[in-house]
């Protein structure tokens, strides 16, 4: 069986993603369904997105059954935790989403888990079958937000299509859809 790459994110009504460092909802639905996609399988995220993962308070460290890639250019950050990689996708992304893939794990799944620029750069590589993006029916825009904090889901290629929209049946507040590539 070949392995699958895909992306996965959450988004509310207007497409934001996060908020000055952080996902601004909480839904334990979402979180569960994240780990049972994401579980036995390698992530490949930016440097924020890790910086906003919690800390397990038993192991002291962020989803630690899981590989994790982290993109940065601090070549500053180092790991000697085997499921914790930094590199960086500088310069040529194409060449180097490639090298980037080469450090998962060749016998799992992959999932790019965000922020934005890793979300780009992984539907513009061509390499992402499937992108799993999760609706939640909420405006969380607040008013004393700050514009510029807030990040926002890109915009979906053409390249890809949607091949199917399901409501969440454990929380109505939830649907999910999946796009495939053409
Ligand atoms: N709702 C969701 O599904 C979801 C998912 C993920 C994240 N989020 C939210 O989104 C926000 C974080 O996303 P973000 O877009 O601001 O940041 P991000 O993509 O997580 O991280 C950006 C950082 O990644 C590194 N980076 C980006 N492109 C790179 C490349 N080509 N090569 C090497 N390094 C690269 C840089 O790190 P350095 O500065 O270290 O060089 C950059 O500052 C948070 O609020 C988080 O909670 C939401």
């Amino acid at each position: 069986m070949t392995r699958q790459i895909g992306l996965i994110a959450a988004c509310d009504l207007d497409g934001m993603i996060g908020y000055d460092g952080s996902i601004p909802w909480f839904n334990k639905t979402d979180l569960k369904r994240f780990k049972s996609k994401t579980s036995n399988s390698t992530l490949i995220m930016g440097r924020k997105t890790y910086a906003s993962l919690p800390t397990n308070k038993v192991t002291g460290k962020k989803l630690s059954d899981r590989k994790k890639i982290v993109l940065t250019l601090n070549s500053e950050l180092k790991s000697s935790d085997p499921y914790l990689i930094y590199t960086s996708a500088e310069n040529d992304v194409d060449s180097n989403i490639n090298q980037v893939i080469e450090l998962a794990d060749k016998d799992k799944d992959i999932w790019f888990i965000g922020g934005k620029a890793i979300y780009e750069m992984a539907m513009d590589s061509g390499l992402v079958d499937i992108i799993d993006l999760t609706i939640i029916n909420i405006h969380a825009e607040k008013p004393d937000m700050v514009f510029e904090k807030v990040v926002w889901f890109p915009e979906v290629p053409y390249t890809y299509k949607v091949v199917n929209e399901i409501n969440n049946t454990d929380d109505k507040l939830l649907w999910h859809r999946l796009y495939e590539r053409r």
